[in-house]
């Protein structure tokens, strides 16, 4: 069963090679697309072809836009994209290089293996997006974009709530500003890049806004995320199970409603408006393990709805992007959302309200970022657990207030029995 899968991928992928192969490779790209087109069989039940009706420039790459013939399932090309991505990678792998690069070669017997590693690493791959609308429309770009980004000190806007999430194949940042989509939906596959984001979004606000920053951290995956952040001084509460979250919920609720009256009875429309400098995230990893707690739920629901307001910011993150995990309500008040690879255009949709994250580049960091009428696709920046040590180092208490674990009312009266408790009455 998983040898004929592998087999059946394998033997598609070489389709498009096999034909441009036996006949040729077109001159151009759009001449490829159509030889890859008949030799997959992609045409309608009586062999009528997929038409070119124009083929457009824009910045960093060409559009061609097919009429697909009636009742061909289109599915089959944006399921099977990557034939078409190898077919048009076939012997037109073209590649730049300049003076610095020859500048290292070194003249001895060994110039020729140097040669060809320096063209396999400068070898240019044609990526493309295929999507959908009425017309099948095939983007191919001229340059990939980087596989990886390190994360480097001048993303950081000091004193901002805009916070660098990715890069754009043309090189622009994507910034999201917390002052302006107030939330933030994260989701992805697993080991695409979500936790990687958190931690640098958390790193950013503690280094951007160390005096105004506090922090609510709910990691479900059992503390792997965030427990590097537990002692910084602007972390609030920090669960690592459904039932303390739950608590922690509650107080941040209590909290939420006093600061929206502050700012709503004195007729202000947020907390910006108002002038309040402070702001509090809520950031769960693995919402999907609060799924089962309708109290938590409800909490979650009722942040996203008023907390813009209050300048309480929910950042909800989840591997598991179906309608029951994320609610629609919650979904409604968050407009902004970060999508890396997902397995199904389901998935997808879930989440963006459109398909493509099943579609993007197998790699982590890759992602889909649309709040409103934008969208970009983007690569995150990678911070690792060394960079994020130092940039937090200045904010760790030798003396956490409540020994670290962020849990003081229900894990204090549960475990401490010989310890003396006043609580209010
Ligand atoms: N932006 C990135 N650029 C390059 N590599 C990345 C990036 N983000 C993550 N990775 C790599 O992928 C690995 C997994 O990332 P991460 O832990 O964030 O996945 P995840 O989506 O949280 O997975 P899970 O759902 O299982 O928790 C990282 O350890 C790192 O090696
Ligand atoms: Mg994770």
């Amino acid at each position: 069963m998983i040898f004929e899968a592998v087999s059946t991928i394998a033997a598609a992928g070489l389709a498009g090679y096999s034909y441009l192969k036996s006949k040729g490779t077109g001159t151009s790209d759009s001449d490829k697309i159509q030889k890859i087109f008949a030799n997959a069989e992609w045409q309608g039940k009586k062999g009528e072809s997929i038409r070119l009706q124009r083929k457009q420039k824009f910045e960093g790459g060409y559009e061609y836009v097919y009429q697909l013939p009636l009742g061909f399932d289109r599915k089959k090309i944006e399921e099977k994209k990557y034939i078409l991505e190898d077919g048009l990678n076939v012997r037109n792998q073209s590649f730049e290089i300049n003076f610095s690069d020859l500048k290292d070669l070194k003249f001895n017997k060994t110039i020729v293996s140097q040669l060809k590693n320096l063209i396999k690493t400068k070898r240019k791959k044609k990526e493309i997006e295929v999507s959908f609308d009425g017309m099948l429309k095939i983007k191919i770009y001229d340059e990939p974009m980087p596989n990886i980004i390190e994360w480097r000190e001048s993303l950081l806007i000091p004193n901002s709530w805009s916070v660098p999430i990715g890069i754009t194949r043309k090189g622009d940042i994507v910034r999201h500003d917390f002052d302006n989509s107030k939330h933030l939906i994260v989701a992805g596959a697993t080991g695409y890049g979500k936790s990687v984001i958190l931690k640098l979004i958390v790193t950013t606000l503690i280094r951007q806004q160390p005096e105004t920053v506090t922090l609510s951290l709910i990691d479900l995956k059992g503390g792997s995320a965030f427990h590097r952040f537990k002692d910084c001084k602007q972390r609030k509460h920090y669960s690592r199970d459904p039932e303390t979250a739950e608590q922690v919920l509650k107080e941040v609720q209590n909290k939420m409603n006093h600061s929206f009256l502050k700012v709503v009875d004195k007729g202000y429309e947020d907390v910006k408006e108002a002038g309040i400098k402070e702001r509090h995230f809520i950031i769960i990893d693995e919402a999907a393990d609060l799924s089962d707690f309708p109290e938590s739920m409800k909490i979650i629901t009722d942040i996203a709805r008023r907390g813009r307001s209050a300048g309480y910011y929910l950042i909800f993150c989840t591997q598991y992007p179906t309608a029951q995990v994320i609610p629609s309500q919650t979904k409604r008040n968050i407009i902004a959302r970060l999508c890396y690879v997902v397995d199904t255009e389901t998935a997808s949709r879930v989440v963006l309200d459109e398909g493509g994250a099943e579609q993007l580049h197998d790699l982590p960091g890759r992602g889909i970022y649309k709040a409103g009428p934008k969208r970009y696709t983007l690569q995150s920046p990678f911070i690792s657990n060394k960079q994020i040590a130092s940039i937090i180092a200045p904010y760790i208490m030798e003396n956490p207030k409540d020994g670290g674990d962020g849990q003081k009312s229900s894990e204090t009266t549960k475990n401490r029995k010989h310890s003396l408790i006043l609580e209010e009455v």
